[in-house]
């Protein structure tokens, strides 16, 4: 990652915090881009404590396209070309199907799906502008291909199965002009959106319950998926495109009968 510019979507928190870090830990340019611009500048600066060679926080809701193609540009001007793209905003609310206002649905698709579509279109356009291939890794879900047990995921989870049918897609789609696009697939990880739908008081108890169903025993922290995400970023994963890399404690490996 040294030297290599990476612009890094809802990085101000959670997983996509941790992906910055560790790519500045690796001497990368990065750009981080989430809804606050002071939260996403703190990052930024975090990431040149930790040797970034490069660092800026922007300001950038990737539900609006305007505002994407804007950060791609100013990213690439203050950094140079592109190299690698996490798109990794997400958000959750949950709700079963039958009680599910449209707004709180189209709220969903448009942060966890069109953003990663404007995210991509434009980091693509840049990349091949630039003329010398690239990374894009989006964050997907096991609820893209299994329902989560506690239920009313139903907007979430089409999200992320259109995130990861859409990650195949452009892997065939970009394959010829060496643009890789994969999918992350992170588990129960240690972040405010893993609470999202859970009150306050029922945390504790939820974090026991999730940690005996986890084959591993226990949460990601949110440097674990980070580091899968950083591994497709670089060129240590040169021939992987069109996947999904699992990092998930085993859930998805586990079925979910006793016999
Ligand atoms: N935490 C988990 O257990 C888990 C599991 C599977 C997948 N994921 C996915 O991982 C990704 C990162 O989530 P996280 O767990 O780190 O959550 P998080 O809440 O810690 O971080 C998400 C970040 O995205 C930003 N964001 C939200 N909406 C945005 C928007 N419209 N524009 C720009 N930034 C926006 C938030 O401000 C926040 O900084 C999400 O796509 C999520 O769906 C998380």
């Amino acid at each position: 990652m040294h030297d290599k510019t990476v612009i890094v979507t809802g990085g101000g928190a959670g997983i996509g915090r941790a992906a910055v870090l560790l790519c500045a830990d690796r001497g990368a340019r990065i750009a981080v881009l989430d809804l606050d611009v002071k939260v996403a500048a703190g990052v930024a600066q975090e990431a040149l404590a930790r040797g970034a060679r490069a660092a800026v926080g922007i300001g950038c809701d990737v539900s609006i396209e305007s505002e994407v193609e804007k950060a791609v540009t100013e990213s690439c001007h203050q950094l140079g070309p592109l190299d690698g793209v996490f798109a990794n905003a997400g958000m959750d609310q949950g709700g079963v199907l039958h009680e599910l206002p449209i707004d709180v649905w189209q709220r969903v698709l448009a942060t966890n799906l069109n953003g990663v579509y404007f995210t991509c279109k434009h980091a693509v356009r840049a990349m091949l502008a630039a003329g010398r291939g690239g990374s894009i890794v989006c964050t997907s879900s096991p609820a893209a291909f299994v329902a989560f047990s506690a239920g009313g995921a139903g907007a979430y989870s089409a999200s992320k199965g259109a995130v990861s049918a859409l990650v195949r897609t452009l892997a065939i789609d970009y394959a010829q002009y060496g643009i890789r696009v994969n999918a992350l697939v992170p588990g129960s990880t240690e972040t405010r959106l893993m609470w999202a739908n859970v009150r306050p008081e029922d945390i504790p108890r939820m974090r026991k319950t999730i940690c005996a169903e986890v084959p591993l025993g226990r949460l990601a922290e949110p440097e674990e998926p980070a580091r899968a995400a950083v591994w497709l970023l670089s060129e240590e994963s040169s021939y992987v495109t069109g996947s999904h890399l699992v990092c998930d404690g085993g859930v998805l490996a586990k079925a979910s009968v006793s016999v």
